[in-house]
């Protein structure tokens, strides 16, 4: 089968969080199965050169956008041995410093980069027999193939959704809409009987991501308790209701060859389950490094003292005022922690500075306000315990990434964190349990899953040490879940 991705991101050359780890995980695992795959992705100025491999200019084409044809780029690459279409138009689109948020404006960007892709498909007679699109950014390019493309050159593709996040919809205006050649009013309608086209939350607007499930021939959330939460709540689960037969839930995998402590090029010193010394050794790097109190060698303070990491966007969705509870309650407990985390909002970046100005001078956390690749390997290795006290979450990599490297999850029950992380208290499920939950969003639920974590760790070693043991065994690779995608893929080829 010939697979095509669009999306908006990809690990590592252009990652945000999730998705782009997503992309290429699922990409690379159908890749070694033996199937065609190419990753569609906009060329981003801030995209490092040296990460692409044989980079070279396949062809310039003219893209349309608002009644002007743009003169793209499209090149072919190779990243972590992946192939990789750029689309680079000549316009200010994808300019910037870093992958959102630059100096355009995203939605119309996004629109013209969805047109962009069908129509490179078109000019090079590439025939995919299945395009996946990722998140709103790519929600516009099923409503363009049906509208426009399906009685061109492209030979009945199937088109596949995975949404990774409800939250971003993808709102836009009429006006917009018709930005990248649809007509805008057509989709606009507020009568009942066909409001499964794209009209949105805001009566006034439109979404691309609903166009995206409309038009899609499947779509795939990301874990199978985030599909229920979305059926059962939320402006989208009347037309998801709709469409039930062809929307299914399926958990991430991780990737394994990407995260893997026995080869982990920016370890210290590597590890895996059988022998554990480098993950102390991973431990008391973190400690020297970032100033927290560590003794003189690895042996004592190391170990004695848990070391928690929270690694993440630091937004509504992850539970920031668990987050920055969990710092005093860590630090009440004698722990440690190392939060690692990127606002895109000032306020909240102006929130976590202050706090990282009272408390990064003491022996016990540390607030890193930044995105840094490297520090999140080296802080998954060191980490005793792995916190996701999220609101909501579609699925959740930190945790999966945790555990790989032998941190304990403490987790919030929701979405893909209920479906991957299993409470060791619970006596019904003592088999699939593998960390600390709690369900209520206030601090005491929080407090008395950290609790209860801290004191597994003092009190039970020969307990706590299984739970490691465990979590290191546990198989969240793409192998599982690659096959679900290629089953979906095969079914929607067939019918
Ligand atoms: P989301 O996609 O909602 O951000 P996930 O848990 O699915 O959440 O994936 C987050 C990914 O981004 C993980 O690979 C995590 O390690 C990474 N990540 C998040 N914040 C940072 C950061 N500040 N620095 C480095 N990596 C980060
Ligand atoms: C989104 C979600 C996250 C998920 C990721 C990859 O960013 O917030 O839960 O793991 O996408 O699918």
């Amino acid at each position: 089968m010939h697979i095509v991705h669009v999306t908006a991101e990809m690990a590592p050359i252009a990652k945000v969080g999730g998705l782009g780890d997503v992309v290429t995980g699922l990409a690379r695992a159908c890749l070694s199965r033996g199937h065609t795959v190419h990753i569609m992705l906009p060329f981003y100025e801030c995209i490092q050169k040296h990460q692409i491999n044989d980079l070279t200019l396949i062809t310039t084409y003219n893209s349309y956008h608002d009644g002007n044809w743009i003169p793209t780029n499209a090149y072919h690459g190779v990243v972590s041995g992946i192939p990789v279409i750029f689309l680079e138009p000549s316009c200010q689109f994808f300019k910037g410093r870093q992958v959102y948020g630059g100096s355009y404006n995203e939605l119309e960007a996004y629109m013209f980069f969805s047109r962009a892709c069908l129509e490179w498909m078109q000019v090079t007679g590439t025939q995919p027999d299945i395009i996946h699109v990722h998140e709103w950014q790519a929600g516009a390019l099923p409503i363009l193939y049906w509208d426009m493309y399906h009685h061109l050159s492209l030979k009945n593709p199937r088109i596949v959704l995975t949404i990774h996040n409800m939250e971003h919809y993808g709102e836009c205006r009429q006006e917009q809409l018709s930005m990248c050649g649809l007509d805008g009013s057509l989709y606009a309608t507020f009568d009942k009987a066909v409001d499964d086209r794209t009209v949105g939350h805001n009566p006034e607007r439109l979404s691309l991501l609903k166009g995206g499930i409309v038009y899609s021939n499947a779509v795939v959330t990301v874990s199978p308790t985030y599909l229920k939460e979305t059926l059962c709540s939320g402006w989208l689960s009347s037309t998801l209701m709709r469409n039930r037969d062809k929307y299914f839930g399926i958990v991430n995998g991780i990737d394994t060859t990407m995260w893997n402590p026995s080869t982990d090029v920016f370890l210290p010193s590597k590890f895996n389950v059988k022998n554990s010394e480098g993950k102390k050794l991973c431990k008391y790097y973190v400690q020297r490094g970032l100033g927290l109190a560590s003794g003189d060698h690895v042996t004592d303070t190391t170990l004695k003292v848990p070391l928690v990491v929270c690694i993440t966007r630091l937004v509504a969705q992850k539970g920031l005022h668990l987050i920055t509870h969990a710092i005093k309650q860590v630090e009440e407990l004698g722990g440690q922690m190392v939060v690692l985390g990127k606002a895109p909002d000032h306020r909240v970046e102006r929130e976590f500075e202050d706090l990282a100005d009272s408390l990064n001078q003491g022996p016990s956390i540390r607030i890193l306000l930044m995105y840094s690749e490297e520090l999140s390997h080296l802080l998954y290795a060191a980490a005793d315990i792995v916190l996701v006290p999220s609101m909501y979450e579609p699925c959740g990599l930190a945790q999966m990434i945790g555990m790989r490297y032998g941190a304990v999850p403490v987790v919030r029950k929701t979405g893909g964190l209920a479906d991957t992380v299993f409470d060791m208290d619970d006596e019904s499920n003592h088999e699939m349990a593998n960390g600390f939950v709690f369900e209520g969003m206030d601090e005491a639920s929080l407090n008395c899953a950290l609790d209860r974590a801290f004191a597994c760790y003092r009190n039970k070693p020969g307990e706590w040490n299984c739970i490691v043991k465990k979590v290191m065994k546990m198989d969240n690779s793409w192998n599982n879940t690659a096959r679900k995608y290629i089953e979906i893929y095969e079914s929607v080829t067939a019918s």
